[in-house]
């Protein structure tokens, strides 16, 4: 085994157009293994697109994006799709969430996705976002915090290297985006996968470690704003 210390995700001069739109321009970032980041910056600064490249779900115009070693360049997009699967977590502002499907079977379809589903282990993962009161209600009948929270459990449950989430408190009062918060945090600490997380929110950002803005694709500022959290294994 080679003991390097590459960090967990190098981004290369990263670019994106969407025809004259030019959405991300040559981005240069690295992030260690078990950081949270926070990505700030204003509507229309790249802050999803980053998120989408980094998730592979868009390709880049030019430059690379490698995960843990990976060059997603050289993945097809079966290959692209199978390794998300594998490493990556998705929350998005709408949990998409599948309405003829409850809490539970929501969170089994991401195991199927993955590789077999598993009951008792997704209802654990409700349990563990303070969901065990409402494993068999389908998603119109939670309410916004609790439908984001179903989304941190299938986003977690096939336990990701990396979690990106994009706004995952912007429909969010703010009692309830401290709840979701307090639940990634404690995640994070127990796990320690990668966060990323974009926001409009200082506040929201401020839960982070380290907090780059975005403006007009270009990265204008990058802060570590507070200490590396050491990992806290589960008891249970
Ligand atoms: N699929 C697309 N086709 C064309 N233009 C796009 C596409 N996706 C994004 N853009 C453009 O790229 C720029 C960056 O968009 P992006 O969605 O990354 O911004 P954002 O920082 O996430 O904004 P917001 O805070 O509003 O979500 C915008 O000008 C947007 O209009
Ligand atoms: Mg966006």
């Amino acid at each position: 085994m080679r003991k390097e210390k590459s960090p967990f995700l190098e981004i290369v001069n990263l670019s994106k157009f969407f025809g004259e739109t030019k959405a991300l321009k040559k981005v240069n970032l690295q992030v260690k293994k078990g950081e949270w980041v926070s990505v700030m910056g204003p509507s229309g600064s790249g802050k999803t697109t980053l998120l989408s490249l980094i998730g592979g779900l868009i390709r880049p115009t030019e430059g690379k994006v490698k995960i843990d070693r990976t060059d997603l360049n050289s993945l097809n997009n079966n290959e692209i799709a199978h390794f998300r699967r594998e490493k990556i977590g998705l929350i998005f502002q709408q949990h998409h969430l599948v309405p003829y499907l409850t809490a539970t079977e929501n969170v089994m379809l991401a195991q199927f996705l993955h590789s077999l589903p598993d009951q008792a282990e997704a209802e654990e993962a409700l349990k563990r976002v303070g969901l065990g009161h409402r494993l068999h209600h389908l998603p119109s009948q939670l309410s916004g915090g609790e439908q984001q929270r179903v989304g941190i459990a299938r986003a977690l449950i096939n336990s990701p290297a990396l979690l990106l989430a994009d706004e995952p408190t912007g429909n969010l009062d703010r009692e309830n985006a401290k709840i979701v918060l307090e639940i990634i945090k404690r995640l994070h600490l127990e796990d320690m996968f990668t966060i990323i997380l974009v926001t409009h929110d200082p506040w929201v950002a401020q839960w982070g470690e380290r907090i780059i803005r975005l403006e007009d694709g270009r990265i204008i500022g990058d802060k570590v704003v507070k200490e590396r959290s050491s990992p806290k294994r589960r008891t249970s």
